[in-house]
């Protein structure tokens, strides 16, 4: 069966290329490169022992769009994860941000609509939550407005898809709403390749680790929180990637409820930012240098996840624990600055 996986060079359409070829289908990436690497395919296959079709894309290109759904019109099932994903950059650029997520996405479904059968995943983020009022969040909590433009994408991404489905039966989409997705595939053939300075946490404590960074900073110890710092919920990227094989196969065995569906994949656990620290710490042996400083503005006091539906619904669950994250991030991050 073919799936085409859209940004699947990148940190966990890459994971999840893995685990869609573990378990026979048939993948085609289609990337842009503009944050992820061609090599990224040797990694693939050096797990999997196949390389997946690679087309080097822009999806922004509507009639490349439409030309590729011509030329491969035996796909059945898209996972789109390309996208824009830094937050600072998209309240300076968002005009770049609304025309990569959602004007992608609108191409995407123009064309899944003119097919007999469509199935599509969608990553979306436990960013439409924003402060939730119940902790941990379920799929009902109310969508909060968007702290910035790549908020945003996520909010009405969801909605131009629920309305595709109004309209489209024979259209079927699952949203998956990630937390905190961290770590490295444990054969670190593959992880996670921030360009320039991260602005996620995990990979500015590895980097700081391995030396290429003096010190992380972290963004206030006065939250009501038990430590002082901010909770999230760090899910292994391969458990997020598992997640997608799952939810696809539900689409294609019809097994959903609705043709519009949502999930959170998270771990349930909420952790805060110290406790992620001790982690790095008790896994790499080694202290980490930090310093507490200011809030980061825009920055939710808590976010972790009721995972009931995902867990009886999809029949999916966060496997590892955070030690096993942060050790495969701590291992990827190792073998990539040798
Ligand atoms: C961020 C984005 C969110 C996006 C998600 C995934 C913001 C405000 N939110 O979420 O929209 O969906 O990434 O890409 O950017 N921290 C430090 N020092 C650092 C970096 C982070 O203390 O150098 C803290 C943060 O304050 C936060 C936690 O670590 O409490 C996690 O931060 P981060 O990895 O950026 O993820 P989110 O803020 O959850």
């Amino acid at each position: 069966m073919k799936i085409l996986v859209t940004g699947g060079l990148g940190f966990i359409g890459s994971h999840t290329v893995v685990e869609l070829q573990n378990e026979g289908f048939e993948v085609v990436i289609i990337d842009n490169l503009s944050n992820s690497s061609e090599d990224v395919l040797d990694g693939i296959e050096a797990i999997t022992g196949k390389k997946p079709i690679f087309e080097k894309m822009d999806l922004r290109d509507k009639p490349l769009v439409q030309d590729f759904f011509k030329r491969h019109n035996d796909i059945e099932g898209v996972i789109h994860f390309a996208a824009s994903k830094a937050v600072g950059e998209s309240v300076e650029k968002p005009l770049l941000y609304y025309e990569n997520n959602l004007g992608v996405l609108v191409y995407l479904l123009q064309e899944l609509t003119k097919m007999d059968k469509a199935n599509f995943i969608f990553s979306s983020s436990c960013t439409v939550y924003g402060q939730a009022d119940e902790l941990p969040i379920t799929e009902d909590a109310p969508v909060k407005p968007a702290e910035s433009p790549y908020g945003n994408t996520k909010q009405v991404g969801e909605e131009i898809i629920q309305d595709t489905c109004k309209v489209s039966p024979k259209l079927a989409a699952i949203a998956l709403r990630y937390f905190n997705p961290i770590g490295a595939h444990p054969s670190v053939e593959i992880g996670e390749l921030p360009i320039g300075v991260p602005q996620n946490l995990v990979p500015f404590i590895t980097q700081t680790g391995v030396g290429l960074r003096e010190q992380l900073s972290v963004f206030g110890d006065d939250y009501p929180t038990e430590d002082g710092t901010c909770i999230r919920d760090y899910i292994h990227v391969v458990d997020v990637a598992k997640a997608h094989v799952v939810a696809l196969q539900r689409l294609l065995e019809g097994k959903n409820k609705s043709n519009y569906e949502v999930f959170n994949l998270g771990t349930g656990k909420g952790s805060s930012v110290l406790e992620v620290i001790h982690s790095f710490e008790r896994v790499s042996g080694d202290k980490l240098n930090y310093q507490i400083v200011g809030r980061r503005a825009g920055d939710v006091v808590q976010a972790y996840a009721d995972t009931k539906k995902a867990n009886l619904v999809l029949g999916w669950k966060a496997a590892s624990t955070l030690d096993e994250s942060i050790k495969s991030a701590w291992d990827w991050e190792r073998k990539i600055r040798n």
